[in-house]
C-alpha cells in the first residue's frame, strides 16, 4: 500500500552512492571526450541492435560509429552466425556497402568491384591475375568482435576485448536474463542528432523529475500524482557499471478521459508506453528483474546499460534508446519502440496515435537537452546537482569518471 512517506527515504544513499555534485566539464571538455573514446567506448561492449533485425541469412545492417570514424557491417552469414566487420575494402580502402540495411549474398565494393561473401571473406577480384602475390585469404573484411546476449547484439571495438561480454554485463545480465520481449521484430524508429554531449542526452531519458515540468499533458497524468507529484522512483538498483530504476504509475490516471477518439482507440485505457492495467500480470510483470520490489503501482523500468543504451520495459511494451556520440557536444539518438504489428484498422490507428504521442514527448525533451548544453558551455556553472530522482544520472556520471581514470576495464569493473 502507498504510504505518504513512501517516497521520502533516500534511495541514493541506500544504494551507497555519494550525494555530492558532478563537474560540468565532463559534458563539455574535448580532452574528456578523447579519454571517453579510448577508456569508455573502446573498452565497453556496445549494443548495436536486436537479432530480429537480421532474421535471414544475408540480412545485414550498417552501424555508423562516428566516435571511431568507423562504419560497421553487422551481417547474418550463410552459416547462420552473426558477424561484424569494418565496412572497408581490402583493395584500396573504399567504403564497401552504402545501403543502411538489406540482404546480400555479396558485399561488392563499387569502385573496382571486389566482392565479399556475407561471412566477410573476399570471394571475387576482377582481373585477379594483374595483382602481385595477392593472398585472397588475407583480404577479407576486417572482423569486429561480436557476441549476442538474450537477442541483443554487442560489439567490442578494442583490438582484443579486455573483458568478456559476460564479465562486462556481470550482475545486470543475471538480473535481466530470461525476459520475454514482446513484438521484438516490429519497432517504430525515431532518430535525430542533438547538439549536446551524449551523457546529457542519456540522462534526459533516465529521470522522471522533469515530467511534471515539461511533460504535464503527455506523460504527467501517468507518471505523476498524489502521493508522488514529482515522480520519484519506487526502487533503484546498481548492477556493476549498469543501473536500473522502477517508475511509479498513478493509479488514478485517466490519460484519455477528455478524448472520445482516444477512448475508442484504447478501450482498456492503455497508456502511452503500455503501462500495466489494473491487476494485469504476465511473464514480464512476474520477472524478478522487472519492478524488483513488485510494487503494485509500477509503470515501467529504465535499465541503463553502460555506457550508452537504455532498455525500458513496461508490462506491455519495451523500447530502447541508443546514444552515439558524434563529437564532445553532439550525439545521434536512436529510439526503437517495439509495438504489435497492426492487424486491424483500430490497431493501425493505435500505432499512429502512439507514434504521434511519443514524438510530441520527445520534442518536449529536445529543446531542453540542447539548451542545457548551451548553459554548460557558458562556463557559468562548474557543477551540477542531482536530485533523488536523478539517481541513474548520478551513477552514470560516476561510472564514466571511474572508467576514465582506470587503466584497465577490469579495474573499472572492480
Ligand atoms: S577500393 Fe574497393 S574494389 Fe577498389
Ligand atoms: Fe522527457
Amino acid at each position: 500500500m502507498n504510504h505518504p512517506n513512501e517516497f521520502k527515504p533516500s534511495l541514493t544513499e541506500s544504494v551507497g552512492l555519494n550525494t555530492g555534485t558532478i563537474p560540468t566539464s565532463i559534458y563539455t571538455d574535448p580532452a574528456q571526450f578523447e579519454i571517453e573514446r579510448e577508456r569508455v567506448f573502446r573498452r565497453a561492449w556496445l549494443m548495436v541492435g536486436r537479432v530480429e533485425r537480421i532474421p535471414k541469412p544475408g540480412d545485414f545492417f550498417v552501424k555508423e560509429l562516428a566516435i571511431f570514424k568507423a562504419s560497421i557491417i553487422v551481417a547474418h552469414s550463410e552459416d547462420g552466425k552473426i558477424r561484424a566487420f569494418h565496412n572497408v575494402c581490402a583493395h584500396r580502402a573504399n567504403v564497401v556497402e552504402h545501403r543502411a540495411s538489406g540482404n546480400a549474398k555479396r558485399f561488392v565494393c563499387r569502385y573496382h568491384s571486389w566482392g565479399y561473401n556475407n561471412s566477410g571473406e573476399l570471394a571475387h577480384v576482377p582481373d585477379e591475375s594483374g595483382f602481385f602475390g595477392l593472398d585472397k585469404k588475407k583480404c577479407g573484411l576486417t572482423p569486429v568482435t561480436l557476441e549476442v546476449w538474450e537477442g541483443w547484439i554487442f560489439i567490442n571495438m578494442a583490438p582484443a576485448p579486455e573483458v568478456s561480454l559476460q564479465e562486462f554485463l556481470g550482475p545486470m545480465a543475471d538480473a535481466m536474463a530470461g525476459i520475454e520481449y514482446q513484438n521484438p521484430d516490429h519497432p517504430i524508429v525515431l532518430r535525430g542528432e542533438f547538439k549536446a554531449n551524449w551523457k546529457a542526452v542519456a540522462e534526459n531519458f533516465s529521470e522522471a523529475y522533469h515530467i511534471a515540468s515539461i511533460h504535464p499533458k503527455t506523460l504527467g497524468p501517468v507518471y505523476t500524482g498524489q502521493p508522488n507529484p514529482f515522480s520519484r522512483p519506487i526502487s533503484a538498483s546498481l548492477y556493476g557499471a549498469h543501473r536500473s530504476l522502477s517508475l511509479w504509475l498513478n493509479p488514478a490516471a485517466q490519460p484519455f478521459a477528455k478524448s472520445k477518439v482516444a477512448q475508442w482507440l484504447f478501450p482498456a485505457n492503455h497508456s502511452v508506453t503500455g503501462t500495466r492495467q489494473e491487476g494485469q500480470t504476465n511473464s514480464v510483470v512476474e520477472h524478478k528483474g522487472v519492478n524488483p520490489t513488485k510494487h503494485e503501482h509500477w509503470s515501467s523500468d529504465v535499465n541503463w546499460f553502460f555506457p550508452n543504451w537504455h532498455l525500458q520495459i513496461s508490462a506491455n511494451q519495451f523500447w530502447t534508446h541508443e546514444f552515439w556520440p558524434t563529437s564532445a557536444t553532439t550525439t545521434v539518438w536512436e529510439a526503437r519502440f517495439y509495438n504489435k504489428k497492426a492487424k486491424t484498422v483500430r490497431e493501425r490507428l493505435q500505432l499512429e496515435h502512439f507514434t504521434s504521442h511519443i514524438t510530441d514527448t520527445m520534442l518536449e525533451d529536445l529543446g531542453n537537452i540542447e539548451s542545457m548544453q548551451v548553459g554548460m558551455e557558458s562556463g557559468a556553472k562548474s557543477f551540477v546537482y542531482f536530485n533523488e530522482s536523478e539517481i541513474l544520472c548520478r551513477h552514470g556520471a560516476e561510472q564514466v569518471i571511474k572508467w576514465s581514470s582506470s587503466s584497465t576495464a577490469k579495474d573499472a569493473l572492480a
